[in-house]
């Protein structure tokens, strides 16, 4: 027996996030879309996404919430998870790159990168908030302030391994170049070539020490692996690469398509290629860079409200008009625009005027002039021919429209089919030809035509509608699956003469515009103010866990003086000082050189935690912590024992 051509397509993996929009269903329901194509054309096929779990914010909010980042993570995965089934997204795999599947390959890459000299140990240079703990790219800071607590940042280094990214700058160009449908749209090749590889790529920091949550470097714990290493390897992770059991990697690799939004398109055609190379893999044969869905011009976010809640839409609308919608509104390479007044519009007049109505009005004819069975006596028409080559052509017109991707195109060929067989009905005008009883046999041959469409329309919607195609067979009565296979739209006449009809519900029922838009107003506002009041809350001061007196009683606290103190050379921020406490002297750094001079500092009593475990900072290592108060302007003022010469060393309870 002939082996079925394999497929493989992957969806980005997602960021674990409890705000998922409908913008991000997009890529999702797109690459359903074509799994379940691919499956259709008999491809033996692989889909994989999942999520994306690592990292700095992850390890904050979990530890702000008060629980551990795995269980944050989990409890959010299986919000993502439910989504997914709410949108009947028909993935062969999920990988989490919190699985040991995954962590145990990226330390192997890891390694092997750094043993072949692919890795190096450097520094990396970058705006620091000491407060957040964080470092921020210069374009990622707000007027020059952190982007998350808007307080003062200062340029710092800190150890870092790099990837040699700039080895493969020459071998992608001509990998590029070499393959015009490796980055697609062609557009998005360009931007890549002249915005990045063309002027010349940097190495890239492809770890940290000052987080975490992520996965240890095997031969350095005390660095994480840092995302893109992290999350991109996934695509070969969840093949099994680099184990024993290589099977799926074997079969499936290199990918056919990794179905990418087009702000992440860099890192997946250039990063992702220069790793395979330095892995010695072969690389995917396309990153499709799809535009962004977009609310009245401007980015989507859950905030604006649970009109851009899939599953609030899924609910209201039907899954089938919300897949419908979200494969037509974004068309090739572009950004679409969501609105309700758009969405209503689309299912009133595509999915209830267009082809609910073709089949309900079919039925119902069938019914009504033949008892529900078109007979087997049928005679040709003057324009059955016109409808037979529109059918032959739209199919080969989508096979080539999917074949690129192209889906909103795909689905606008489709409905021009499904308008060509309503224009066949009324040109046949079988309310006329029921009135003259020698015509019946034309009659019996325009419903049997109108049928066999939409046995082929049935199929050709499939991969972009899971629910759909299933009612329209059940309303027409077809019951063998042989007919409803993608080779079958090629042969015209398989609809089974003299097959029973039933009626039922409207596939597509209209909605009021006006009604609907207002009642969508009112619930708007409603979540806008949630929102609000969300927020507000969201700014209270975090509160920390309660904690016992044997807690507390872990923390040693002693009164000291300073002996000496002088600014840290690469810090704006840091002092570093020299504390007596009791008998010892110790060396503790302090960020407070915005609010302390070196000279003022000198002679004054603080109090210090003295069982802190040493910590690096800029070069220099800090035995303890001096304790200050900070007021809500971000002041600061040191704490010291209310007697003067209160004596160094004593303890403070
Ligand atoms: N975790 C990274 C991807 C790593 S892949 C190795 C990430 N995650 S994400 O959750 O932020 O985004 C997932 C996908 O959703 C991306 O492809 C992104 O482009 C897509 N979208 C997010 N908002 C979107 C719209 N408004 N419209 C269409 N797609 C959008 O990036």
């Amino acid at each position: 027996m002939e082996e079925k051509k394999k497929y493989y397509i992957t969806t980005p993996i997602y960021y674990p996030s409890d705000k998922l929009h409908i913008g991000h269903s997009y890529c999702t329901v797109a690459a359903d879309t074509m799994a379940r194509y691919k499956r259709l054309r008999d491809y033996d096929v692989m889909f994989l996404t999942g999520t994306d779990e690592h990292g700095q914010k992850i390890e904050r909010i979990a530890t702000a919430q008060g629980v551990t980042p795995q269980a944050y993570v989990d409890n959010i995965v299986a919000g993502i998870k439910e989504l997914w089934k709410a949108l009947d997204i028909s993935y062969d795999d999920f990988i989490r790159t919190t699985e040991p599947r995954h962590e145990k390959i990226v330390q192997k890459i890891f390694t092997k990168l750094y043993e072949q000299g692919d890795i190096y140990k450097s520094e990396y240079e970058g705006w620091y908030c000491t407060p957040c703990e964080t470092f921020f790219t210069e374009h990622q800071l707000k007027d020059g302030k952190c982007p998350d607590c808007g307080r003062d940042v200062e340029l710092l280094k800190e150890e870092s391994y790099f990837f040699r990214l700039s080895k493969y700058q020459d071998r992608l160009i001509e990998h590029i170049k070499n393959n015009p449908e490796f980055i697609f749209p062609q557009s998005r090749q360009n931007e890549m070539l002249n915005n990045f590889l063309i002027p010349g790529l940097e190495d890239l920091a492809v770890s940290r020490t000052s987080f975490k949550w992520g996965i240890p470097v095997e031969f350095d714990p005390g660095h994480i692996v840092y995302v893109w290493v992290d999350a991109l390897s996934n695509y070969i992770t969840a093949l099994g690469w680099g184990t024993e059991h290589d099977e799926k990697y074997q079969k499936y690799w290199p990918a056919d398509c990794h179905l990418v939004g087009k702000e992440i398109v860099r890192f997946h055609s250039i990063i992702w290629p220069a790793i395979l190379m330095a892995l010695g893999l072969p690389l995917p044969k396309q990153i499709f860079g799809h535009g962004w869905l977009i609310i009245d011009g401007g980015k989507m976010s859950k905030s604006k409200g649970n009109i851009v809640d899939p599953k609030f839409l899924v609910d209201k609308y039907g899954l089938d008009s919300i897949r419908y919608f979200l494969m037509r509104e974004i068309s090739f390479g572009q950004d679409g625009n969501f609105s309700n007044e758009a969405l209503i519009n689309r299912i009133n007049s595509d999915l209830a005027n267009d082809l609910g109505n073709l089949v309900s009005r079919t039925v119902g004819m069938v019914e009504k002039y033949f008892g529900g069975a078109i007979p087997a006596d049928l005679k040709t028409g003057e324009f059955d021919h016109s409808l037979i080559m529109t059918s032959l052509k739209t199919v080969n017109k989508v096979e080539e429209l999917m074949d690129k991707m192209l889906f909103s195109d795909a689905l606008s060929e489709i409905w021009a089919f499904i308008r060509r067989t309503n224009k066949y009905i009324d040109e046949n005008e079988p309310w006329v030809l029921i009135k003259d009883e020698s015509k019946k046999d034309l009659l019996a041959n325009a419903l049997y035509n109108v049928c066999e469409s939409i046995r082929i329309i049935s199929v050709l919607i499939e991969p972009f509608m899971p629910e759909t195609p299933a009612k329209m067979r059940e309303q027409i009565g077809i019951t063998d699956p042989e007919i409803c296979k993608w080779e079958t739209t090629k042969i015209w006449g398989l609809y089974p003469i003299c097959t029973p009809v039933k009626k039922g519900a409207a596939l597509f029922p209209r909605i009021d515009v006006k009604k609907e838009l207002a009642e969508l107003e009112e619930a708007m506002k409603a979540a806008q103010a949630a929102s609000v009041a969300a927020q507000l809350a969201e700014e209270e001061p975090e509160k920390k866990p309660e904690i016992t007196i044997d807690d507390f009683d872990k923390i040693e606290l002693k009164v000291g003086v300073v002996l000496a103190s002088e600014n840290v050379k690469k810090s704006k921020k840091l002092l570093k000082n020299t504390v007596k406490i009791g008998n010892e002297e110790r060396i503790i750094l302090s960020g407070i050189s915005q609010h302390y001079t070196p000279e003022e500092m000198v002679g004054k009593r603080v109090v210090v935690v003295t069982n802190l475990a040493p910590r690096k900072m800029m070069g220099e290592v800090s035995h303890g912590m001096i304790l200050c108060a900070e007021d809500s302007e971000g002041r600061l003022s040191l704490i010291t024992p209310q007697r003067d010469e209160f004596e160094d060393g004593s303890e403070v309870r």
